[in-house]
């Protein structure tokens, strides 16, 4: 018998997941499935109890349910416990335990694209208030950084994320107007919402026309490869990451989780970066 791992979610079933850890097992020489779990929310209890009952060995959750797993996982990392979200459950003699891989795979996709930056001189921007800001906001505290702001559309959420600072870096919440505005300051710039993807993908948060020239401009959306924000930051002088590799990344950290080994995931990424740009399916 292999592994069986899983993905819960709702919509679920586009997701490239089950193509990415079916290359980890390859890679690792194991056998092993990894399945889509695609549950409405009505059904979330009931798909729960039964993964519980099959002994996936373990899964991944993705939106809407991130923060609704809080209450079903028997222990929380402590790093999962202060992200407020869970993206990746083990399931350990007998009990789940929750994890949060989303911010530590942005951090090291970005690294592994810019291993020059110096995190802890940088000023970062997150555009977004959801559970995967909450992730990267965490993730980028954690880099001692010289400031960390929130800008969101509805203030009250980018408060919340604010008031996860524990680490007296300097921080705001702000608006998305107030952000446009005084965009010459940031270093780093995440847009963490799902605006660019399909059917918005013509779409584009707020204006980069103060960017700092040189400064990261990141998308977490990857399909489109290139959204309409990230050719946008090209013109304007920045550099930019694709949303793809965190992606990668946090699979490989939840493989990681999984399985107690160390993953390659820089092939897999060129791979999938060609996969993209070409628009195939995996
Ligand atoms: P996730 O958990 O995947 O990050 P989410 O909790 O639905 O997703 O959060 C989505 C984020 O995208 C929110 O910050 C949302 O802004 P609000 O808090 O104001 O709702 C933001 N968002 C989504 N669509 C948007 C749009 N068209 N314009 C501006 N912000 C948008």
């Amino acid at each position: 018998m292999g592994y069986l791992f899983g993905l819960i979610g709702y919509p679920a079933k586009h997701s490239r997941s089950p193509w990415i850890h079916h290359h980890f097992l390859d890679q690792q020489h194991e056998r092993g499935l990894y399945r889509i779990f695609e549950t409405s929310p009505a059904d979330l209890q009931s798909t729960l109890s039964s993964m519980k009952q099959l002994q996936v060995d373990g899964f991944n959750v993705t939106v809407p349910y991130k923060e609704d797993i809080l209450q079903y996982v028997d222990t929380l990392d402590p790093y999962a416990e202060k992200v407020g979200a869970v993206n990746t459950v083990l399931y350990q003699d007998g009990e789940w335990i929750g994890y949060n891989t989303d911010g530590k795979g942005f951090v090291r996709s970005l690294l592994e694209a810019y291993p020059e930056v110096d995190l802890s001189s940088c000023k970062a921007l997150c555009i977004g208030a959801g559970g995967a800001s909450r992730g990267i906001y965490t993730a980028l505290l954690e880099k001692n950084m010289t400031r960390v702001d929130i800008a969101n559309r509805t203030p009250e959420r980018a408060n919340t994320i604010v008031a996860l600072n524990d680490q007296h870096t300097p921080s705001l919440a702000i608006s998305l107007e107030e952000a446009e505005k005084s965009l010459e300051q940031y270093d780093i710039i995440v847009q963490t919402t799902s605006v660019g993807m399909p059917p918005n993908d013509d779409q584009q948060i707020i204006s980069l026309a103060n960017v700092k020239k040189g400064a990261i401009v990141a998308d977490i959306v990857y399909k489109p490869f290139e959204t309409v924000f990230l050719e946008d930051a090209k013109q304007k002088g920045a550099r930019v990451l694709h949303g793809h590799g965190m992606l990668i990344y946090q699979a490989a950290l939840a493989y990681e989780i999984w399985t107690n080994t160390t993953i390659q995931a820089d092939e897999l990424l060129r791979k999938f970066e060609q996969q993209l740009k070409g628009d195939e399916t995996c």
